[in-house]
């Protein structure tokens, strides 16, 4: 395993999705980890990543100089390779110039961390920064015009700095010198494959579970089902499966998520609230006292259904577990996750919450449903958010209003389809405005609803670019809203992309 200490740099999660794609296990921790639980872990390597500080601020975050007592591989990169520096006796020379983009590496020693790599190479910085004085009993590696100490290398010990970043594809052979770090010096064996995790994963399930009852809420989406498949193969009948039907699914959601995880065996006790669901939301127009409101529901709902010794399986993955030990705090964290409410707290608190996703990415979710031999269509399904249509209606939320738009939105998915389109975007829906406009209808003036599609491209929802869906397409989920849907005489196309929009409309 390679442990990555996180300074707040806002690359430390690719660092460690690129050592997983070496088939090496890769694990972020917070910059100010003990030095006894380092050696708990014992690490094959560790990676110091960068950061927004610079070295010599009051409150900069630093580790121990006993970290380079220890005899592991340690690079530091950007930010860790001035602490190197700094730690080690070297000078840091605080700028206030930044530098940042492509530059030349000028190979100056042979070493391994640059086996296979051509000289000239080009690499990415992004610093204000940079060490002016090597730490003593350091070599230079390589060099850029700007930087002289580029990558240093300790003469005796395994201890490397780079100032640049091999995490970015900007740096052309950034891959390659990350893999001789992990794999060269580390020596890290390539084991870490989605079958043995399976293995490791299912023993300790059934080891943690033993006997008792494992609650898994399902929605029909990547993670829950990849979760319940995981589950059913480690401990079979001891699985139950609940779907809370909260009366703000799509159309004919309910019948084709129960009978989707009938195909793969897994059997779902369909909960149907939407009367409770909907009777808690009536006049409410707000969109977080919606969320929360939905939130609450699920909790009472779910927990009725877990017994005295049963235990709870949710599907957190890594992303949501790596922000709340963030140095950014917890105050960085804009979502708030109702796998953390306070009753889910009471129940990890007594050992009773099973996460087995919790240390994946989301494209490693899915190598894993992969494995487990599920459907493309499951593994690629567009994201639904857990609050369901109800963010979708702009105000409030009305069985006659959930209709239309179940409706509208059930045309455009259709259209997107039958367009071979859908796998291409990350998310295709309709939003259902609170304004009515004028139309008119044969011979007759209308005075209806409007419907917005929104269509995005995006890779992991932080950012994201609305799609040019070609016109004749557009045309036709049109064409076939406003003649199909009752109620609707105006479609628009939505063309924000975000920032500064959201994905959704609230
Ligand atoms: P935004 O609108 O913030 O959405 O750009 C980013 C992604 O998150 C989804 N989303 C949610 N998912 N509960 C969820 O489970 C929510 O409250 C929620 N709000 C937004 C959204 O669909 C998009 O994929």
């Amino acid at each position: 395993m390679i442990l990555i200490l996180d300074f707040g740099s806002q690359y430390s999660q690719l660092i460690a999705r690129k050592i997983r794609s070496f088939s090496v296990y890769s694990e972020i921790v917070p910059f100010n980890i003990s030095i006894e639980k380092i050696k708990s872990l014992n690490p094959d390597g560790i990676i110091l990543s960068g950061g927004p500080a610079n070295v010599y601020a009051p409150n900069a975050p630093k580790v121990s100089k006993k970290l380079f007592e220890l005899g592991f591989p340690i690079l530091g990169i950007c930010y860790g390779m001035q602490l190197i520096g700094y730690i080690l006796g070297g000078k840091v020379l605080h700028s206030n110039k930044r530098e940042y983009g492509n530059a030349v590496l000028i190979k100056k020693k042979n070493d391994e961390i640059l086996s296979g790599v051509k000289q000239n190479s080009t690499v990415w910085m992004s610093h204000q920064d940079k060490i002016i004085k090597l730490p003593e009993g350091f070599d230079i590696i390589a060099s850029t015009e700007n930087c002289e100490y580029c990558i240093i290398k300790h003469k005796k010990y395994p201890i490397i700095g780079m100032q640049f970043h091999p995490e970015v594809h900007h740096t052309i052979e950034g891959e390659k010198i990350l893999r001789n770090f992990v794999i060269k010096i580390c020596n890290s064996k390539p084991d870490w494959t989605m079958g043995s995790f399976i293995d490791q994963s299912i023993a300790s399930i059934r080891k943690q579970v033993n006997e008792n009852k494992v609650i898994c809420a399902v929605s029909g989406g990547v993670d829950s089902t990849v979760l319940a498949t995981l589950l059913k193969k480690a401990i079979k009948n001891k699985l139950i499966c609940v779907f809370i039907d909260n009366g703000l699914l799509r159309k004919n959601e309910a019948k084709s998520v129960v009978n989707r995880f009938k195909k793969i065996r897994i059997k779902v006790k369909h909960i149907d609230a939407s009367k409770q669901f909907l009777s808690k939301l009536k006049g409410i127009e707000d969109p977080e006292e919606k969320r929360k409101i939905i939130g609450k529901e699920f909790i009472k709902v779910l927990f009725k259904e877990i017994g005295k010794n049963d235990f709870l399986a949710q599907g957190t993955l890594y992303p949501d577990v790596i922000e709340s030990v963030s140095v950014k705090g917890p105050s960085a964290t804009i979502k708030t996750h109702h796998n953390r409410v306070k009753e889910v707290l009471a129940l990890i608190k007594r050992g009773c919450v099973i996460e087995p996703l919790k240390e994946l990415f989301k494209d490693e979710v899915r190598r894993l449903g992969k494995q487990l031999l599920l459907p493309q269509e499951i593994l690629w399904r567009q994201p639904f958010p857990g609050p369901g249509l109800a963010i979708r209606i702009i105000g409030t939320v009305t069985p006659e209003r959930l209709t239309i738009l179940r409706e509208a939105d059930s045309i455009a998915i259709e259209e997107i389809k039958k367009a071979n389109l859908y796998f291409n975007l990350w998310q295709t829906f309709t939003v259902l405005l609170p304004i009515k406009s004028v139309g008119v209808m044969g011979d007759e003036r209308t005075y209806e609803n409007v419907i917005a599609i929104r269509a995005v491209e995006s890779v992991d929802a932080m950012t994201a670019d609305w799609a040019k869906i070609p016109y004749e397409i557009l045309a036709r989920i049109s064409n076939r809203i406003i003649n199909e849907v009752k109620g609707v005489n105006r479609v628009v196309y939505d063309i924000s992309s975000k920032p500064p929009s959201t994905i959704e409309w609230e």
